[in-house]
């Protein structure tokens, strides 16, 4: 699992990377003018002449750090391999911290190399703000005309390849461009299945790119709330699995709107646009965390008892896929355990990720309530799971609810904290309490005993895997807003549906009867 200089489409960033560094040189120069403009209204001919000749003087001092500094900290900065599929606002954040950051090195490298400064002071503002002009710009002309990938551009629904594969009708993965999605539709396609993958690309379509023109990939861009793209992306389809979500307590919390839009009413959306094309089989991720805080071992009839939004909105998208199972249409629940492990869409908001960057960069982790229990499983193994329900016979899975993870693999905080330390060796564990009383500890006897899965990553196996792409530098700024959900859709804005027409439908899907007919208030009035 990589996410490294190998992914950069060399053959798409040269030609932009070479824009940028004339962009960067124009700049330069076009602020040395407006000095020399400036200073010379004053002046005759000969202070001009003067004034041209410095000006070339400080342009050829600085012409090697601006070609190298500039380039250097933009591919850094993931100009050349996410920006560009970013929400608008975020990518201007990134943009402006790059160039920022690229001119410090620049002024700083300058400095202490020739003991001057590298360009006059009164062309260091104008020349900033032309960068930063220039740099926007160019790309807000570029989005006008293309699309990401290079793809031509429909109003919904880009599809950018079609396949053969084994010949059966697609798989339809909904968000497939995620954390377990990037995992997932590679093993499909590994197994010679053709992925038709639908995602919105909320978190850049980086962790997909390198299979964009397999010959069994049929790629969707688009917004699972908006209904002319599910119905493109459905037809012809003969199974689906649905991982298109925000995920996370947090991240709900930050936007509930878009929470109960995509999880929720997308969820009932594309359970009747499934059925009237006759969709077979539809995989639902639902998560362990619908057990709530519990002290006792829960399984698939336990009494769920969500106490967060995101856990609410699966457990009422559960209902309702259950609640429209047919004779030909075969819904299948898999509660997942939390998910641990390296991906090519790392998430460091999942408490072994996040515990095992922080051992490794600080050397200190923090434990909240380390004795309550919780279910993990390695990102892997999710996709396995979720092939696994894919495939069995529907007599096996039609209708039912199964928990995905391994008896084996629940633990309290504490003891991930420990197998941590064990590997990280030095690591200093810190036990603070809190109010998340998230807990609960899960049987997974039903899915090993009818479907015969059994998880085969351990912990220890996962940790190790990320220590080493941490520690590689495989994976960079662990810290990245990319890689943690919340702090991304904070940073981002919110997903709010782009057409009012899709404000519209996700509203009637919203208004759901299951609630009033358990006693429940109905999601909306909750939210
Ligand atoms: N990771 C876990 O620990 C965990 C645990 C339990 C359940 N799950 C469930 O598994 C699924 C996948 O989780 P993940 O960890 O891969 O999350 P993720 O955030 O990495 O991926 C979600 C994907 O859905 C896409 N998406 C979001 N909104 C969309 C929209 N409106 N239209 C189209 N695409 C959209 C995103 O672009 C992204 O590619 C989710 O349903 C989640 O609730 C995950």
């Amino acid at each position: 699992m990589r996410r490294t200089y190998k992914d950069v489409i060399w053959k798409e960033a040269l030609p932009r990377m070479a824009a940028d560094t004339a962009m960067v040189h124009l700049s330069a120069l076009a602020s040395l003018a407006a000095v020399v403009l400036w200073q010379s209204t004053g002046g005759g001919g000969v202070r001009t002449a003067q004034l041209m000749r410095e000006l070339r003087g400080w342009y050829l001092h600085c012409f090697l750090p601006l070609s190298v500094v500039f380039p250097a900290v933009f591919f850094a900065s993931g100009f050349y391999t996410r920006s560009r599929s970013y929400f608008t606002s975020y990518k201007w954040t990134v943009l402006a911290r790059g160039i920022t950051l690229a001119t410090l090195i620049f002024l700083f490298a300058a400095f202490l190399v020739s003991r001057a400064e590298a360009l006059p002071r009164s062309a260091i503002v104008v020349f900033i703000v032309l960068v930063n002009g220039m740099a926007v710009g160019a790309r807000v002309i570029k989005s006008l005309i293309s699309q990401p990938g290079g793809v031509s551009k429909a109003r919904n629904v880009q599809v950018v390849s079609a396949g053969g594969g084994d010949g059966a009708s697609p798989v339809l993965v909904v968000g497939g461009a995620g954390y377990i999605g990037s995992i997932l539709c590679r093993k499909l396609l590994a197994r010679g299945k053709t992925v038709r993958l639908l995602d919105s690309f909320v978190y850049g379509n980086e962790a997909v790119r390198e299979l964009f023109g397999h010959p069994h990939l049929e790629l969707c861009i688009g917004d699972c709330r908006n209904i002319q793209s599910v119905v493109s992306a459905m037809k012809g389809v003969d199974s689906v699995i649905h991982l298109a979500a925000v995920v996370g307590d947090p991240a709900c919390e930050q936007d509930r709107h878009a929470a109960l839009e995509i999880n929720y009413a997308a969820t009932r959306m594309m359970t009747e646009v499934a059925k009237g094309y006759g969709v077979k089989r539809f995989v639902f991720a639902s998560s362990c965390s619908v057990y709530g805080e519990t002290e006792e071992i829960v399984d698939e009839r336990s009494a769920t008892g969500p106490i967060s939004v995101y856990a609410q909105t699966k457990v009422d998208s559960e209902r309702a896929l259950l609640k429209a199972r047919t004779e030909s249409f075969h819904p299948v629940i898999l509660r997942l355990a939390t998910v641990f492990g390296n991906s090519y869409r790392p998430r460091f908001d999942l408490v072994v990720n996040l515990l095992t960057a922080k051992a490794l960069q600080n050397g200190i982790i923090t434990i909240y309530n380390g004795d309550q229990w919780r279910p993990f499983i390695h990102v892997s193994d999710v996709a396995e799971g979720l092939i696994c329900a894919l495939d069995a016979p529907a007599a096996l899975v039609s209708g039912e609810i199964f928990n995905l993870g391994d008896s084996r693999l629940n633990y309290t905080l504490t003891e991930v904290a420990g197998t941590i330390q064990k590997l990280a060796p030095g690591t200093r564990v810190e036990h603070v309490e809190n109010p998340d009383r998230r807990n609960y500890r899960v049987c997974f006897d039903k899915i090993r005993r009818e479907l015969g899965f059994e998880c085969r990553v351990t912990l220890e196996e996962g940790v190790e895997d990320l220590r080493a792409a941490l520690v590689t530098k495989k994976i960079g700024d662990y810290t990245d807003s990319l890689y943690h959900n919340q702090r991304f859709l904070k940073a981002a804005g919110r997903l709010t549906s782009k057409e009012e027409i899709d404000a519209q439908v996700m509203a009637a899907f919203a208004l759901t009867l299951e609630n009033h007919q358990n006693g429940l208030a109905p999601i909306h009035a909750r939210l």
